[in-house]
């Protein structure tokens, strides 16, 4: 279940006031007490709510997470406050007896809290990416450092003299990113050939475009878009998918895309990394679309099916 995060975050809020409860009613603590338990309770209750409609709502184009980004500030601000507000109340013996324990477990749902939120964002990027929420701006910067990073040892213009792009060829780079793959493999087919680059994400077209009209570069045509290329059925020699699939929520129907475009003897390269091996086997082959042909490095060659 997808929203399991979601409620794991609100059972943690809604041990906040029980926690109280229990303390007041073995007379260890005041009602006031309860009051701080209550408020920690609702405001993140409320937070997971909002959290979760967010998820699910249906969301065009680059939606901001706010319900998200709350729901990792506030048990951020549990954690500051608790020992702040307790110390202002009990003076010099706010750590001693029960309150020393009220405060550790409120710490540690705090803590617990922040970490689901992480995981809740996770969540919403990987599998919300597809033509609903995309990542956050923030998302999209961590990754363009980590692709910087990662081009320096894959050398993303050998991946493609390896897997035998040539000159003259159009090729579809889907989920193009920062363009690591498309301005190589523009200037392998010159001319005489097209890259289309496809992203959901606006930031990965506008550092794409920046990209081409440094270089200019006349072969490369982006396109904004989740699923649907816009290209004329059977007109791609070559699909890249990489390091991409994972990202995609409705897997099939990108699928379907790509073996519309791609031409009758083109080829489709895909990478299987951070999925399971079976089941980026099983997404991949078990409909009837695409066989598997073999492998160069990281890519999994596929052809069209008839
Ligand atoms: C990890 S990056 C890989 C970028 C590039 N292929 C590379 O390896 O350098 C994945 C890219 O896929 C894009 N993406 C995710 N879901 C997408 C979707 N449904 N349609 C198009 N692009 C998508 C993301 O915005 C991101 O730029």
């Amino acid at each position: 279940m997808n929203e399991k995060k979601y409620v794991i975050y609100i059972i943690l809020s809604l041990v906040y006031p029980i926690i109280k409860l229990i303390y007041y009613i073995n007379g260890f603590l005041r009602m006031r007490a309860i009051l701080y338990g209550l408020i920690a309770g609702g405001i993140t209750i409320c937070t997971g709510i909002f959290a979760i409609y967010e998820y699910k709502k249906e969301h065009k184009g680059a939606g901001k997470p706010v319900g998200h980004w709350l729901a990792a500030l506030i048990p951020l601000m549990i954690i500051v406050l608790t020992p702040l507000v307790m110390m202002l109340e009990k003076g010099s013996q706010w750590l001693q007896g029960e309150r020393l324990t009220v405060l550790i477990i409120f710490e540690v749902l705090a803590i617990a809290q922040f970490v689901t939120a992480i995981l809740m964002f996770r969540e919403l990027i990987f599998k919300r990416g597809e033509d609903k929420l995309m990542m956050p701006g923030i998302g999209f910067v961590i990754m363009k450092t980590v692709l910087t990073v990662r081009n320096i040892f894959r050398k993303p213009e050998k991946t493609l003299r390896k897997i035998g792009l040539k000159k003259g060829q159009i090729m579809l780079d889907y989920g193009c990113g920062i363009g690591s793959f498309t301005i190589p493999a523009s200037q392998i087919v010159g001319n005489n050939g097209v890259i289309h680059a496809v992203d959901i994400h606006p930031l990965a077209i506008k550092t794409v475009k920046k990209k081409i009209k440094k270089g200019a570069f006349k072969n490369i045509k982006t396109i904004l878009s989740s699923r649907n290329t816009g290209l004329p059925d059977e007109c791609v020699d070559i699909v890249l998918l990489y390091d991409v699939l994972q990202m995609i929520r409705n897997k099939e129907k990108l699928l379907e895309e790509i073996h519309r475009v791609v031409k009758p003897d083109g080829r489709f390269f895909a990478t299987s990394e951070h999925l399971d091996m079976d089941e980026f086997m099983n997404i991949l082959t078990k409909g009837k679309l695409f066989t598997l042909v073999g492998q160069k490095g990281k890519l999994f060659e596929f052809k069209k099916k008839r």
